[in-house]
């Protein structure tokens, strides 16, 4: 269950975001558009319930989101789209975890967790722009998949191969969305061709 994003507007704003010469202002308001574009992708994969809904001539058939929606920005660098996904879900309660991931080992470490309370009809939306290896996003979900859920979403604005694979194999009840897939890691973990530290470049460390 994986949906990886196409189109025009799309791509001007991932071309922002992989310049190296982008300013932080650039490149932290095209992340934000980019959020956009998953954070409406994302909705569409919101389980709905069928209602009704008066207009001031009529009543008539609606579908409004069912249950609550927990938006799941990984720390630090999923912060940067969490106001895109607000924008469209403003109803969304927020949870935090702080994954980092070791420079050397590459393995993540939970650093902080703070999550409200879910039931059987939430919906985790967890957003983090880089899919590397996938092992920050895979703490996360091993975190998410502890709590009470009817659906949990993962988006990321660029992914390698190595990351969409560990996710989609070790959670096949997840849903991906991506913005771009690139052509795999390099001996540091990086994304190529991708766009550096998200972290870095969002927050000026
Ligand atoms: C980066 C990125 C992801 C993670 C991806 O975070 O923002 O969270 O690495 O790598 P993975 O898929 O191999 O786990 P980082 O650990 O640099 O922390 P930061 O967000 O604080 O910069």
């Amino acid at each position: 269950m994986v949906t990886i994003l196409q189109g025009t507007g799309l791509s001007h704003d991932v071309a922002i975001v992989r310049d190296k010469n982008s300013s932080l202002e650039l490149f932290r308001n095209a992340v934000k558009r980019i959020g956009i574009h998953l954070a409406v992708e994302a909705t569409k994969l919101l389980p709905g319930t069928n209602s009704t809904v008066t207009t001031p001539l009529a009543t008539t058939e609606a579908i409004r989101i069912s249950g609550s929606v927990v938006v799941v920005p990984v720390l630090r660098a999923g912060l940067g789209m969490l106001d895109s996904f607000l924008q469209l879900i403003p109803q969304a309660l927020v949870g935090y975890v702080g994954m980092k991931r070791d420079e050397t080992t590459l393995a993540p470490f939970e650093y902080y967790k703070n999550l409200p309370p879910s039931d059987s009809n939430t919906t985790f939306i967890v957003i983090d722009p880089m899919l590397a290896t996938g092992g920050s996003m895979a703490g996360t979900l091993n975190s998410l998949m502890e709590l009470p859920h009817s659906t949990i979403i993962c988006c990321s604005l660029i992914a390698a191969p190595e990351g969409l694979m560990a996710i989609s194999k070790g959670f096949p009840n997840v849903q991906l969305v991506i913005g771009v897939l690139d052509d795999c890691l390099n001996d540091q973990g990086f994304i190529v061709p991708g766009l550096g530290d998200a972290g870095d470049r969002l927050f000026g460390t």
